[in-house]
């Protein structure tokens, strides 16, 4: 097993390059399914995501090979309709497979997705809207088997702004005979990228971003090479390590208009932003005041995928703060691991109700999911004294060299064997 060995107090100074997004790479990984022509995706971050998605994609007859850092995949001799269950269980985006093998095969199987644990994950926004592509769906003995005898596009109206949901759709409605429209469409960016991902081999796709998307079918799709956009939700972290830790950081190559929310609330907080063209350099060297309150929204609000790091740096901020996560129900599970090091947080419901402390002391922490783990990190960079992190697997499943970038920076981290 391994695990992290923190020393906190240090600064972190110096500049972090970005990863490219793993929320839009493994969308774009279910899409190559689609189209029997080479696919190269270039960049794609060292992560357990990642590579477990390119484990189904083999397992369903796709070659799919790593040059460098990019990953080239060759669909053509693609034969198998059934997603494993063992890798389904391991990650929550297998189930955007469900779209891209049902478009090429007209049917699917797929065990019940897994995922970080941070509530109930239903699927039936993905379903309702397959069916109303015409797909039959049968769910039995925790399998969810799909079938069509063609694919039609129709309207779906999401009851709430999915992102899977949303990816999955147009996944199946890209070869769909007609159009479909999606309306109450997430509109993250990584749903954009998907869309210029589709366009890129031959679909036509628009309205990514806005509340409605708009798929035209086509009988044929070419091939491409692509770059995703950079991960907001790495960047939001170095981000907010730095603020926690205080110093001076510059994250690279990346979009700062897609993490506004949380510029808006560290600028509130009383860091010291700027943006350049790709570059966020904040530069903190005080105890920040607290931000009253934060409430995780679908984009463009406050991104959930940030809730547990905001919430550690509350911890550490002079004065009190209330988050409020509104997107899934347990989104909390790190927060015994944070008293453990001295904070008040009181957890009622689905609100966080943070008094910020002068500092959190060291401690034996457990990582229960991603961004949970990645937060009880941040807490240790900050924290008095030496802290031991286990779990950390959680974490090696959206972040590349975690370790590797924070010691760049100056952090005193090590991931050790036990
Ligand atoms: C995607 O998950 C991301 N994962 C999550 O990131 C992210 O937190 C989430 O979107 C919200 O932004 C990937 O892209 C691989 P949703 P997804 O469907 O698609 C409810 C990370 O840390 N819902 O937008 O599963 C659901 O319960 C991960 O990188 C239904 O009710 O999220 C939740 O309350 C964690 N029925 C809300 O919608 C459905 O059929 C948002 O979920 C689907 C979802």
């Amino acid at each position: 097993m391994e695990k992290y060995i923190i020393n906190g107090g240090n600064k972190l100074y110096g500049s972090v390059k970005i990863q490219t997004a793993k929320n839009s790479v493994l969308p774009i990984l279910a899409a190559a399914v689609l189209t029997d022509a080479k696919v190269k995706i270039l960049n794609v971050p060292q992560i357990t995501d990642v590579k477990n998605m390119v484990k189904i994609l083999s397992c369903l007859g796709c070659n799919a090979v790593y040059e460098d850092s990019n990953i080239i995949i060759d669909s053509s001799s693609a034969h198998c309709y059934e997603i494993p269950s063992a890798l389904a269980h391991e990650l929550r985006s297998s189930v955007f497979l469900l779209g891209s093998v049902i478009s090429r095969f007209h049917k699917a199987k797929i065990a019940y997705p897994g995922g970080c644990d941070i509530g109930l994950r239903p699927v039936d926004l993905h379903l309702t809207g397959l069916k109303r592509l015409g797909v039959q769906i049968t769910e039995k003995n925790g399998y969810i088997l799909c079938e069509c005898d063609k694919l039609s596009g129709n309207e779906i109206m999401l009851d709430c702004p999915s992102v899977g949901a949303t990816e999955n759709i147009m996944l199946a409605a890209v070869k769909a005979e007609g159009t479909t429209v999606i309306k109450n469409a997430a509109r993250e960016p990584e749903i954009e990228d998907l869309q210029k991902f589709l366009n890129c081999i031959g679909a036509k796709v628009s309205g990514a971003g806005s509340g409605t998307i708009i798929v035209e079918g086509v009988k044929t799709l070419g091939g491409c090479e692509f770059l995703p956009i950079p991960d907001r939700i790495e960047a939001g972290t170095f981000i907010i390590a730095t603020a926690m830790c205080g110093g001076e950081v510059c994250a690279e190559g990346v979009c700062p208009e897609n993490i506004s929310s949380l510029i808006h609330k560290l600028r509130e907080n009383g860091c010291k932003i700027h943006i350049k063209n790709d570059k966020i350099i904040i530069e903190n060297h005080r105890r920040l005041i607290s931000v009253k309150t934060i409430e995780t929204q679908p984009y463009p609000g406050f991104p959930t995928d940030l809730q547990a790091q905001i919430t550690a740096l509350c911890c550490v901020c002079g004065g009190n703060s209330i988050v409020t996560e509104n997107l899934f129900e347990t989104r909390f599970k790190y927060v015994p691991e944070l008293k453990k090091m001295g904070a008040d947080i009181t957890v009622i419901d689905r609100n966080a109700f943070v008094r910020g402390v002068d500092r959190l002391k060291g401690a034996d922490l457990v990582a229960h999911d991603l961004r949970g783990g990645a937060a009880l990190v941040l807490a240790a960079l900050a924290a008095e004294g030496r802290s031991g992190v286990v779990d950390i697997y959680h974490i090696d499943r959206g972040y590349g060299s975690f370790e590797y970038k924070l010691r760049k920076l100056g952090a005193d981290i090590v991931r050790v064997t036990v």
